[in-house]
Formats: structure tokens, sequence, C-alpha cells
């Protein structure tokens, strides 16, 4: 065993720049969510849509959200302009540079197939894409990656089955499933049978929960669905008992602070539950759900969080970037080599000078 990190012998005025540079896990990221004004537009044109707003800064100030779902309509708006194998590559790739600045070492990213389907879409090109962008990043940017499937809440789960079975013919590119869209009023029993069905396909099992809804859906992601990961499920925290549970059985929670602050889960930055989370002794991690809309990808929503709270500091950080590597879909041995190159960063950061 080596030696503690003695995290109080790291300078307060150092947590920025650590923050930055510490190696970390994303596994809360709607890759439709990192298309930006510019590049929507750039994909407008090539693909000859016209779009309802006249510029850029036109659309980027439509982002102005009061809730989940009025930021659900904007987005899937936006997502209207892939059609090519080609712009999803595009949208990947960029997400991939903004997160190799960031110091992500490994991402989980989501993707929403439905959107683009129903749109006439093959489910091929989606796939193909992504997967595509994820090679490249692995081989250039030395990130790793994979991808996971979220079923739309909001549509019917005969419609999830179809897209399953649509899917599965690249099944060696995904590793997984998962549950988004308008979570009020669309629980995770809705989605029993086909969780059921991907569980025996032996994908791994995560879904939203706990993010407008109540804390009884992530019971019931949990114990109808037999998810490994909860995203969101900052609500939790309305079930002592609930909160108890998620401690004792480890099971993450992806908190996406800068999403929360923008759809109006918290009022403000200093008022986000997170530290109380980690208090609890919950495996939270940090993550930027929909950057291009929420103001930022994954080291602003580590800044933003740190600034606003100052109950965290250098320990906190650690803790957080080891729950993503905990978290994380990987082997135990690529694991414990994320956690040696962590640890270094912090020993570092706590020699004088
Ligand atoms: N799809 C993209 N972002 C989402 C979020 N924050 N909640 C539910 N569905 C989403
Ligand atoms: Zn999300």
């Amino acid at each position: 065993m080596s030696n503690p990190i003695p995290f109080e012998a790291i300078p307060h005025a150092r947590l920025p720049a650590l923050l930055r540079t510490m190696p970390k896990a994303e596994l809360h990221i709607h890759i439709e969510g990192s298309l930006e004004p510019e590049l929507i537009f750039r994909l407008a044109a090539r693909n000859g849509i016209a779009l309802p707003y006249p510029s850029v800064e036109a659309l980027r100030a439509a982002y102005a959200f009061t809730d989940l779902q009025s930021f659900l309509d904007i987005y899937y708006a936006g997502a209207s302009v892939l059609i090519e194998e080609a712009d999803f590559f595009d949208m990947a790739w960029a997400y991939f540079e903004r997160a190799a600045a960031d110091n992500v070492v490994h991402a989980e990213i989501f993707f929403d197939p439905q959107t683009h389907t129903a749109r006439g879409v093959p489910m091929e090109k989606v796939i193909r894409g992504l997967h595509h962008a994820c090679r490249r990043a692995h081989q250039e940017l030395r990130i790793s990656s994979k991808l996971i499937l979220c079923f739309l809440r909001h549509l019917s789960e005969e419609d999830a089955f179809a897209t399953l079975e649509a899917a599965l013919p690249w099944r060696e590119h995904f590793i997984g499933v998962g549950l988004d869209s308008s979570e009020s009023g669309h629980p995770p029993e809705k989605f029993a049978r086909v969780f059921a069905r991907c569980r025996e396909l032996g994908f791994e099992l995560v879904a939203h929960a706990g993010e407008e809804g109540p804390a009884s859906y992530i019971e019931t992601a949990l114990d109808l669905l037999q998810v490994r990961r909860i995203d969101h499920g900052v609500r939790c925290t309305e079930s002592p008992a609930l909160v108890e549970r998620l401690a004792r059985e480890r099971v993450p929670l992806t908190v996406c602070p800068l999403s929360n602050i923008k759809l109006c889960v918290f009022p403000h930055m200093s008022r986000h539950n997170l530290p109380a989370l980690l208090s609890a002794g919950l495996c939270v991690t940090v993550n930027s759900d929909d950057p291009a809309y929420f103001g930022g990808y994954l080291n602003q929503n580590f800044l933003a969080l740190f600034e606003a709270l100052p109950e965290l500091g250098a320990r906190e950080a650690w803790q957080l970037a080891a729950n993503s590597f905990e978290a994380s879909f990987v082997d135990d041995t690529v694991r414990a080599d994320w956690r040696l190159s962590l640890d270094e960063v912090f020993r570092a950061a706590a020699q004088p000078g």
C-alpha cells in the first residue's frame, strides 16, 4: 500500500489547475447535446436544411430553459441537421477534441437513435459515424470510449423494442442501453420488458431517474430495470432510506451540475446537493450532460461546482475523479492504471513550490 495522499498540503490556489489537469472519466454525455450552434449551422448548410433561426447568435439566445421539456424541444430540433454518417462522425469528433482538452481519459457516450431513425436516417449511419469517431479518438487522442444506446422514454416500449432490433446488427459497437428524455409521467416500469431483454443480451444497463422525476423512479430503475448506474439521481435526498441504500450498494450517480442549474433542478450552484451526496458516502460523479446547451464541457462543470461550494476541496476533487473510474464499465486493470495516474497528479500538487 502506498502512503495516503496529503490532501491538506495542497494549496487552495492550486485547486482550479488540479481540477483541469486531473485525469477523469465522463459517464453522462449525450452526444447530440454536444452539437454546438456553429456546427448545427454548418451541417444545415451541408445538408440543405432550413433552420428556424437566422444566425448562430439567435439560436444560442434561444437557450434559456425553464425545465427539462423546454430544453428537449430545442435539443431535438438541433439534432435534425444530422443526416449522413459524416455528420455523426464530425459531431463526435468535436466532442472528443474538447474532452481531450479537459483531460478526459475515458468517455461513455449516450446516443438517441430514435431521434434520427424517426426522420428516416438509417441506424447504420448513426452507429458507424459515432463508432469511427470513437476509434479515431483512441488512436489519436488516447481517449477510450464506449457507446450507450438510449431509449426515449416519451415513446412506447414497442418503439424501444423495434429500436433495439434495428441496432442489434451493430451490437459490438455499443456496450449498453439507457433511458432518457421526458421523465415525469414516464416511469422506469414502462420499459421493464425491453430492459429485461437487454439484460439477457448482456448489455450494461443505466437509466435517467430522479432528475425531474421523484425518488421512487430511482428505486424502480434499480429494482425493476436492474440498472448498474443512475443518471442524475439528485432527487434521492427526498428519501433518506434510498440515500442509505445508494451508499451501501455504491450505486453510482452521474450528476450534471451545469445541467441541473440550466434546467432549474436547483436555483443556484451554491444550493446544489452534490456535497451532501458525497458526504453521505455515495459514488457521485461529475458530468456535462449536454455541454453545448448548458454552458460548458466537463472541466467547466468541475470549476463552476467548486467555485460555488467552498466546502469542496482537493480531497473531494480526487474522490470525484476516483468515483468516475470506479463507475466506468471497464476492466479492473485499466481502472487501477487510471487510479495510479490520478494519485500521481495529486501527490505532485502536494509538493512544496
Ligand atoms: N436527453 C438529453 N439530455 C437529457 C436530460 N438531461 N434528461 C433527460 N433526457 C435527456
Ligand atoms: Zn442526461
